[in-house]
């Protein structure tokens, strides 16, 4: 198969529309078997739930070409478990596992021409989510509902890719305490972006939240989970909160950590006083993979992080190195990691 004719080296995270996309509808209580279209465009009622009350969640995950010259995705069983709980959080209709995992397998194959190839530095970021397509005006949910999933081909999530970040402490909430914070609901990104425009504006690259009951511990940045490393680069150390995103990528590094370098791993609540103390840090994510964070400011207070404004910090880049050789075929994954697809 010829690949398109693309410059994959120098691709941003963009979308680039691709040849075939998988659209599914649910109408009177039952999906249909769902199939793959051309048309890129959506067209539903004006009063649609996803227009009205934003009644619409999402996911990504990507493909990767491996070293071996195969077309693979990450995990995507977690994707379709996670896109479960925020559909029942929305009361929106669960779509089945073996749907979306067949979703997946069908855009992939039909877009493989658009799969980056091995050793370009970029993927192909998939974007499953679903809407409330029938008109609602009261609030409530709506009763008709579509499914669908594209591909882009992506490069890094930040410009300079592994160049360290500065981000800053957010003084607003991205999700409210016992909210919808654990769920990728697309509200909670429509409530950022005021954010993250001032925060850009300002000179930072994300925000980091806090935990939004009481302001005090670190919880995550917009569209990543984070990472510390301690002092002595023994120990992963990742925030626990009811509010935060389940990161598949944080998951992931949390057994990278434990089973491939015989680290300490710690999940917890972390005091933002605390962020003077860790000798690493870094974003987690699907689209951020990792990035190393060099400096946080927090309200005119700058914490440098000691590996500072250069490169990856000895951890994260062994935990970087891993995942990605995981993900890549370097590396052997541990047990239904990989599901390969062409
Ligand atoms: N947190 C938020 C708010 C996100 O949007 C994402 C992206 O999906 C993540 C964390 C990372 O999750 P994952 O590793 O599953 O992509
Ligand atoms: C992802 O990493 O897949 C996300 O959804 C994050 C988003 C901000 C691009």
């Amino acid at each position: 198969m010829e690949k398109q004719n693309l410059d994959w080296g120098s691709l941003g995270f963009g979308y680039v529309k691709t040849d075939k996309r998988y659209v599914a509808n649910f109408k009177n209580g039952a999906w249909d078997n769902g199939a793959l279209i051309d048309d890129a465009t959506v067209t539903i009622s004006e009063c649609a739930g996803v227009l009205q009350y934003a009644q619409t969640c999402f996911e990504g995950l990507k493909a990767y070409t491996t070293e071996q010259g195969k077309i693979v995705t990450f995990r995507p069983d977690l994707n379709a478990e996670r896109l479960a709980t925020s559909c029942e959080g929305l009361e929106m209709p669960v779509l089945p596992k073996e749907m979306f995992l067949e979703a997946v397998k069908q855009v992939v194959k039909a877009n493989a021409s658009w799969v980056p190839p091995y050793g370009s530095g970029a993927t192909l970021y998939l974007r499953p989510y679903m809407f409330g397509s029938s008109s609602v005006i009261g609030v409530k949910p709506a009763e008709e509902y579509q499914f669908r999933l594209f591909g882009t081909p992506v490069g890094p999530y930040f410009k300079g890719g592994a160049k360290p970040i500065t981000v800053r402490i957010s003084d607003r909430d991205r999700a409210a305490p016992h909210g919808t914070g654990n769920i990728k609901a697309g509200l909670n990104y429509a409530m950022s972006l005021h954010n993250i425009q001032d925060a850009h504006k300002e000179g930072y690259a994300e925000n980091i939240y806090l935990d939004p009951e009481t302001h005090t511990y670190i919880e995550e940045t917009g569209g990543a989970n984070i990472l510390f490393v301690s002092k002595d680069g023994k120990k992963l150390i990742t925030p626990k909160s009811d509010s935060i995103l389940p990161s598949i990528t944080r998951r992931s590094l949390v057994d990278v950590a434990k089973n491939y370098l015989n680290m300490e791993v710690e999940e917890r609540r972390i005091n933002k006083n605390e962020l003077k103390d860790f000798s690493e840090c870094g974003l987690c994510g699907t689209a951020a993979v990792i990035s190393p964070i060099g400096k946080i400011v927090d309200h005119g207070t700058e914490i440098c992080i000691p590996s500072g404004m250069e490169k990856f910090g000895p951890v994260l880049q062994k935990l970087y190195d891993t995942l990605t050789g995981i993900q890549m075929g370097r590396i052997e994954a541990p047990e239904g990691w990989i599901m390969e697809i062409c």
